[in-house]
C-alpha cells in the first residue's frame, strides 16, 4: 500500500519542498564542522541529513539512524538540537561517531594542537618503533608492509606509541582518528604512496583542519544526547539504552545497498590488496568478512540474506516507532527493475507504508531520485549494474 500525500497535508513546514530537494541533489564537496574527520564510504551529504531532521522533527525530538556509519545524521542532529542515537555493527563507525559527536573544550583541543606539533619530531624513520604486536599477530597490518607502504606504516606506529600521553579518552580518541584520516589519504585507493616526509605535512594539516572543524562544532553543538552504539539495528527493540529514550520522531538511515558492492571496513592499497589497518588506528575491533558489514554476500542468487536481514532491520524498527515517527531513508539498488519492488515489500511486510509525497517527487513513479556524481555502482552481476549510479529517497510511515 501506498499514500500519496503532501508535505503541508502531513503538518510538515520545517523547511520547503524546494530548499529539501535541493539537499537531496546537493553535490557540494562534504566540508564543515566534523564531518571531514573520516572519509566514510557511503556517506550522506550532511546537507540532506540536515534538511531531513528540520523537515520532520521539532527541537528535542529524537533523530534514530540504525546504520549510523560515519555519523553525519548525528552530527547534524545535535547542531540542530535534537537528541540523536545511532547504531552500527562496525566498531570503527562506533569509534568514528564517538569522536565526530563529542563536544571538545578548549583547553582539550590545545592540549591535543601541541600533541599533534610535537609528532614531527617523532616521526623520524631512524626512531625505533615499539610494533604493535598483538595487532600484527592478529593480521591488522596485513599489506601495509611493502617495499612502498612500509614508510607509511611505521610513521602510524611511531605516531601510535605516544598515544597515551594524551590524558583523556577523548583526547586519545581525537588523535586516533587525526591519524586514521592521514592513512586513509595515504593509502587508501591511491596508486602512488606518498613520503614519510608527504605524510608528516599532512597530518599536520588535518590536525589544523581538524581542530577548527572541533571548534566550530563546540560552538554550534547544543546540550542534547547523542549516543553512538556498536550494535546491530536488529534487536533493538530490546535494547534498554535505546528503549530509555522513547520512540524516535525520526528514524533516517541508509542501509547497505542490495548488489552493490562498498568496502565499508578496510582500505584499498595499492590494486586489489585490502587492510584491516584502520581498525588497528582507532584500537576497534574487525567483524568476521565483508558480508557482516553489508547484510549478507553481494553475490548471494536473489540476495537471500540481503532481504531477510533487511526486514529483520526493519521490523525492529517499527517495533521502536510510534503512529508520529517517520522513517526516511537513501537507497540505491545494483538493479532497481526487481530489486526495488522487492525491498518495498519487504519493508510493507515489517509493518511499514510508503508515503509519497507529491512536491517531494521528480520522477514518473512519484518518487525522489538523485543521480549520484561521479560513481558507477560496482553491482555484483555488471551486465545488470546502471550505467550510472542513482539513489531513491523513500518515505514511510508505520502501517495502521
Ligand atoms: C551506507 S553506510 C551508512 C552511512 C551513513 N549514513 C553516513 O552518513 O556515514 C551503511 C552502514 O550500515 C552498517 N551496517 C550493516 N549492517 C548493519 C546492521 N545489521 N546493523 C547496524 N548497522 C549495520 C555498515 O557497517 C555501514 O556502516
Amino acid at each position: 500500500m501506498t499514500i500519496q500525500m503532501t508535505t503541508a497535508d502531513a503538518g510538515l513546514k520545517g523547511v520547503t519542498a524546494e530548499r529539501f530537494l535541493s539537499a537531496v541533489s546537493d553535490r557540494e564537496p562534504v566540508s564543515g564542522l566534523t564531518h571531514t574527520f573520516y572519509r566514510y564510504p557511503a556517506r550522506f551529504s550532511p546537507a540532506f541529513a540536515r534538511t531531513a531532521i528540520e523537515l520532520f522533527t521539532d527541537a528535542g525530538d529524537l533523530v534514530f539512524d540504525g546504520f549510523m556509519g560515519g555519523a553525519t545524521s548525528l552530527v547534524e542532529a545535535r547542531v540542530l538540537g535534537r537528541k540523536s542515537i545511532g547504531t552500527d555493527v562496525s566498531e570503527l563507525a562506533a569509534f568514528v561517531g564517538r569522536v565526530k559527536t563529542t563536544s571538545l573544550s578548549d583547553c582539550d583541543l590545545e592540549r591535543i594542537a601541541k600533541w599533534g606539533n610535537s609528532l614531527s619530531e617523532t616521526l623520524n624513520l631512524h626512531h625505533t618503533a615499539s610494533r604493535a604486536r598483538k595487532w600484527i599477530s592478529e593480521g591488522y597490518q596485513r599489506n601495509i608492509n611493502t617495499f612502498e607502504t612500509w614508510r607509511i606504516r611505521k610513521s602510524l606506529e611511531l605516531a601510535l606509541s605516544r598515544i597515551n600521553e594524551l590524558e583523556t579518552m577523548a583526547q586519545q580518541e581525537f588523535a586516533r582518528c587525526a591519524l586514521l584520516n592521514c592513512g586513509q589519504w595515504a593509502l587508501d585507493c591511491r596508486t602512488t604512496i606518498p613520503t614519510s616526509r608527504e605524510f608528516r605535512v599532512k597530518l599536520q594539516s588535518i590536525f589544523t583542519e581538524m581542530i577548527a572543524g572541533a571548534r566550530e562544532y563546540a560552538r554550534v553543538a547544543q546540550q542534547v544526547d547523542t549516543l553512538c552504539i556498536h550494535r546491530s539495528v536488529i534487536g533493538v527493540e530490546k535494547d534498554v539504552t535505546i528503549a530509555a529514550q522513547g520512540a524516535p520522531r525520526l528514524i533516517l538511515l541508509s542501509p547497505p545497498y542490495p548488489g552493490v558492492y562498498v568496502l565499508y571496513h578496510r582500505w584499498k592499497v595499492q590494486g586489489r590488496r585490502e587492510t584491516p589497518a584502520p581498525f588497528w588506528i582507532a584500537n576497534s575491533l574487525d567483524g568476521s568478512g565483508m558480508a557482516y558489514y553489508t547484510l549478507g554476500d553481494r553475490k548471494q542468487q536473489k540476495l537471500r540474506r540481503y532481504f531477510a536481514e533487511i526486514k529483520q532491520a526493519f521490523t525492529s524498527l517499527a517495533k521502536v516507532a510510534n503512529d508520529d515517527s517517520w522513517v526516511v531513508q537513501m537507497v540505491g539498488f545494483s538493479n532497481p527493475s526487481w530489486q526495488l519492488p522487492k525491498y518495498l515489500k519487504t519493508l510493507e511486510q515489517a509493518g511499514l507504508t510508503e508515503i509519497k509525497f507529491s512536491d517531494l517527487a521528480n520522477s514518473r513513479d512519484g518518487r525522489l531520485w538523485r543521480n549520484v556524481p561521479n560513481r558507477k555502482w560496482f553491482a555484483a552481476y555488471q551486465h545488470t549494474a546502471q550505467s550510472t549510479a542513482r539513489e531513491v529517497v523513500l518515505f514511510h510511515k508505520l502501517l495502521r
